[in-house]
């Protein structure tokens, strides 16, 4: 799927669950998702006394439940010969949620369903939310085909002990859950036929209870070689972990068939004054967090330049775990730097916070010239490898998940100054890295005045996501993955 990571999930337990939806409204696991859940509660504790029988009872209601549910989609499904694979994969994962794990989710499935497709892969793939909270906004913003796919992979039957359960979420969600949410495994370990986790973590560390947690999985899927040594250095065995890197959707993000979207029209001027002649347009992208760098990157843009460059920045941003008065929070942080407003007035500065469909997701990369985040860690970066399959010149930190993919002929990538210390939040006393405010500023005016070169760096970008990360790639790589596991665990 095609989303940027405004949501992204995964460094806190979300907040309590929302309150049930409103009737009428359409979202498929909501309200299935929360009595179910209860009930794995109260079958977990009478499972303490009664032992095995009902254990086995609540094995049976879960792979049957939606069949129960609905049994006319059971119906449907009983004819579809892609039926006949003999195991299944159930993917859990927070489908609803809109956030980074969310929508790194959804391209793992988009991209193995077509894949199932053409080749006959030995399993099933069914899905089932975990992990996050659902968010209508996010479900009703998903294109119809993909909330289609949803609900008929959501309804697929399997059995426990032919099934490869993937728990593709912060490893405080998976089982036993550190918050509430569907537990993934479901039911503990020991029933599946292997549990795969896949996660990530944006410092240089894991720390000890999701290192424990990892190693009670038979397998880690992680991003990058970047995590395989995170991981290991924090002592994930490492003979569990497996780089699996992430696919982009190279069909939706194909600049070629998009018109940009109108800027103007979605941005509120927060810096410098209105102009509407040629500019030369920056973007980022990301949930307003300090892991960011979005300090980093607007005292390197304010300081280069001014109201006299023919430039302007614009920030999609939205909350997390802060309020929406971006403005605010960017004047203020400005008035605290040590810079003189220049003569001639502060270069332009936008903010989009409203929510941006994902089916507008490529215009408005199209109506950027070039993109820049330099943020102080990421687990991959989904918005700048968006970025890249859009053909634009790229700035990002060198440091973590981004240093997967980006290279000086397909991107720029950003010098790091030091390494710093977290100082708030669960990864307290990790480090991340302090992404150079002087060679930012030298690279935002290198790419703005070298046309072609950036031009060229842009096109190197999107080959190098069609030859390394394009669905089908990816698909491969994880379909092979899981015949592995299913051939070599009895
Ligand atoms: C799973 O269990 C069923 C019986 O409950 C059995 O028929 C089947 O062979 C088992 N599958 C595997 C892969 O062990
Ligand atoms: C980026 O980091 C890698 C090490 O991870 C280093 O080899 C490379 O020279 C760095 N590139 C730049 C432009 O700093």
């Amino acid at each position: 799927m095609h989303s940027a990571e405004r949501l992204d999930s995964g460094h806190l337990p979300p907040p309590p669950p929302p309150p049930p939806p409103s009737p009428g409204r359409n979202i498929p696991f909501i309200g299935k998702l929360k009595p179910f859940y209860l009930l794995s509660i109260l079958v977990l504790l009478s499972a303490i006394s009664f032992s095995i029988s009902k254990t086995d009872q609540f094995k049976k209601f879960f792979f049957l439940r939606s069949n129960l549910l609905n049994p006319t989609v059971q119906k449907q499904i009983s004819r579809n010969p892609i039926y006949t694979a003999p195991y299944c994969v159930l993917w859990m994962a927070p489908f609803l949620s809109g956030g980074g794990y969310s929508s790194e989710a959804w391209s793992y499935i988009l991209a193995l369903h077509d894949y199932s497709m053409n080749k006959n892969p030995i399993f099933n793939l069914k899905i089932e939310q975990h992990g996050d909270l659902e968010n209508l906004e996010f479900w009703e913003g998903l294109p119809l085909d993909m909330r289609n796919l949803a609900i008929e992979l959501y309804h697929r039957e399997c059995k426990l002990n032919e099934t490869v359960v993937v728990c593709h979420s912060e490893p405080g969600a998976w089982y036993p859950p550190l918050f509430d949410t569907l537990p993934c495994p479901p039911i503990g370990y020991g029933h599946f036929k292997a549990v795969v986790g896949r996660t990530m973590f944006e410092t240089d560390r894991v720390n000890d209870e999701h290192v424990k947690r990892c190693n009670l999985l038979d397998f880690v899927w992680v991003p990058t070689d970047f995590h395989v040594k995170t991981f290991t250095e924090s002592g994930v065995d490492p003979l569990k972990i497996v780089k699996i890197v992430q696919p982009v959707d190279l069909d939706f993000f194909d600049p070629v068939k998009y018109e940009a979207l109108d800027l103007g029209s979605l941005g509120n001027s927060v810096m410098g004054s209105f102009s509407n002649g040629e500019k030369f347009v920056f973007l980022s992208i990301f949930k307003w967090e300090y892991r960011k760098g979005w300090d980093s990157l607007l005292r390197s843009y304010l300081k280069e330049f001014s109201g006299g460059d023919d430039v302007v920045l614009y920030l999609l941003t939205n909350p997390y775990h802060s309020d929406r008065d971006f403005g605010n929070k960017i004047v203020e942080y400005v008035e605290k730097l040590d810079l003189e407003e220049p003569k001639d007035g502060w270069a332009r500065v936008y903010v989009i916070d409203e929510h941006i469909a994902q089916v507008d997701m490529p215009r408005l990369y199209k109506a950027a010239n070039a993109f820049v985040l330099p943020s102080r860690g990421e687990g991959w970066g989904r918005p700048i490898v968006e970025a890249m399959a859009m053909t634009l010149p790229v700035i990002a930190t060198n440091w973590s998940g981004p240093t997967e993919f980006m290279t000086e002929d397909n991107s720029y990538p950003l010098p790091v100054d030091s390494m710093s210390e977290v100082t708030e939040g669960p990864f307290k006393g990790h480090l991340w890295a302090e992404p150079s405010v002087n060679k930012l500023q030298m690279l935002m005016r290198h790419v703005m005045g070298n046309h072609e070169e950036a031009k060229a760096r842009g096109k190197q970008a999107r080959d190098d996501m069609m030859s390394r990360f394009s669905p089908k790639v990816v698909a491969g790589i994880v379909s092979d993955h899981i015949e592995h596991i299913i051939d070599h665990t009895q």
